[in-house]
């Protein structure tokens, strides 16, 4: 059955269709994108948090990508209270799914490992430093102590956390897992020349910098079959470097999607901050998303800015509703994901769909405060 409302704009209205995403019905084509919040002291999610999520499920949201959850591994962590995907918080997380699930939505956790943001002192083994593909990984933060270059034995303890994490999801019936790979962090790292400066099979070229991606992939794949759903978020952005890039061509874009696609990755979910943007300036109008749809032929969620813009409320980021039209008719992504407009609003989604958007709540940064 459709989820349209007869009052929403007509060049949105397929937003508001079921779609089936790499096997998994969603009865719309909204995404909660994933937030970090910060609300579950010593790693453990609460009753906040699955109200928080449930809230965002009863708003309508066709699937959610949770907050990033640390897998278990002790580099993974860099941040206090973030949520653990492990140990004693997975029977909260159990919680969790169940909640979205019975009010209609679709769920898949956020698995993270934050690479060389790390630094001795942080739990949960106050002795391990920051680790990285390479000791120069956190050269270009302002972090005082440098990263330790990460030893096999932990590139493959690290692989097997990230499948072991996958596994549990799925044992726990989340719809599918989404692997943080973007931004700067571990996987990122990897990625990227100048914080991977390896010189075995985990660096050099593209393709060998996109091995330990295509690792963790294979592993999480042959943890939980073939058929669940893999997400696989990228940005050609670092936070390190907001002008370094992923790929400078299609071409050099396609030797880390294409392996990432043949490894297993269901989903690729591309991380910009205005999605309506060209991937490619030079070369057309196409987005960052369909670039990505056209290079690997997956299904592809796309994120950034949309949302935000509304009467009276100015967001440099904010995607006004024709950018969102244009790239949907173009059939450049599947699934559109909103993260701080629903942060602001578990009813955003409603409010759109109803053509109410005037009344969406507008975010600010007063929101982070709270778990709402
Ligand atoms: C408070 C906050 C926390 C975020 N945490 C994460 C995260 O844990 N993982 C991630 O991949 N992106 C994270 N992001 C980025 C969002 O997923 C999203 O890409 C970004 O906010 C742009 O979408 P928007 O313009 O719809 O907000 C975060 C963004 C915000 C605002």
């Amino acid at each position: 059955m459709s989820d349209l409302s007869v009052s929403v704009d007509r060049r949105l209205a397929p937003l508001f269709e079921p779609i089936t995403l790499a096997g998994v019905p969603l009865r719309n084509r909204v995404a909660m994108a994933p937030m970090s919040r910060y609300f579950c002291k010593d790693g453990q999610p609460h009753q906040g948090v699955v109200d928080y999520y449930r809230r965002r499920a009863a708003g309508g949201v066709g699937l959610i990508l949770s907050e990033g959850t640390y897998i278990p591994h002790p580099s993974a962590a860099s941040y206090e209270n973030v949520p653990h995907f492990y140990g004693a918080a997975l029977e909260q997380w159990k919680h969790v799914i169940d909640a979205v699930h019975l009010a209609g939505g679709r769920m898949f956790p956020q698995l993270w490992h934050t690479g060389s943001f790390r630094q001795t002192g942080m739990g949960p083994d106050p002795s391990l430093p920051g680790l990285g593909p390479s000791d120069n990984s956190n050269d270009f933060t302002n972090l005082p102590e440098r990263t330790r270059a990460m030893t096999e034995a932990e590139i493959a303890d690290v692989i097997a956390a990230y499948a072991a994490a996958a596994a549990d999801a799925q044992r726990l019936g989340f719809d599918g897992v989404e692997v943080h790979g973007a931004h700067g962090y571990l996987i990122d790292e990897f990625f990227w020349a100048n914080t991977n400066r390896r010189t075995d099979e985990w660096g050099g070229d593209r393709a060998a910098r996109t091995r330990f991606a295509v690792a963790v992939i294979r592993a999480i794949r042959a943890s939980t079959g073939p058929d669940f759903p893999i997400s696989f978020r990228f940005s050609q952005w670092k936070q390190q470097d907001y002008t370094a890039k992923l790929g400078e061509t299609p071409d050099e874009l396609a030797q880390v999607l294409r392996p990432l696609a043949d490894a297993g990755v269901s989903i690729l979910h591309c991380s910009t901050r205005r999605f309506w943007e060209p991937g490619f300036p030079d070369l057309g109008e196409m987005t960052l998303a369909g670039w990505a749809k056209k290079l690997t032929g997956l299904p592809i969620i796309a994120v950034g800015g949309a949302g935000l813009d509304r009467p009276g409320i100015k967001d440099a980021a904010a995607a006004p509703l024709d950018h969102v039209a244009e790239p949907l008719a173009r059939g450049e992504f599947d699934v559109l994901a909103v993260g701080r407009a629903l942060l602001a609003d578990p009813d955003w989604l409603q409010k759109m769909r109803m053509g109410h958007e005037d009344t969406c709540l507008g975010y600010n940064k007063s929101h982070l405060e709270t778990l709402f």
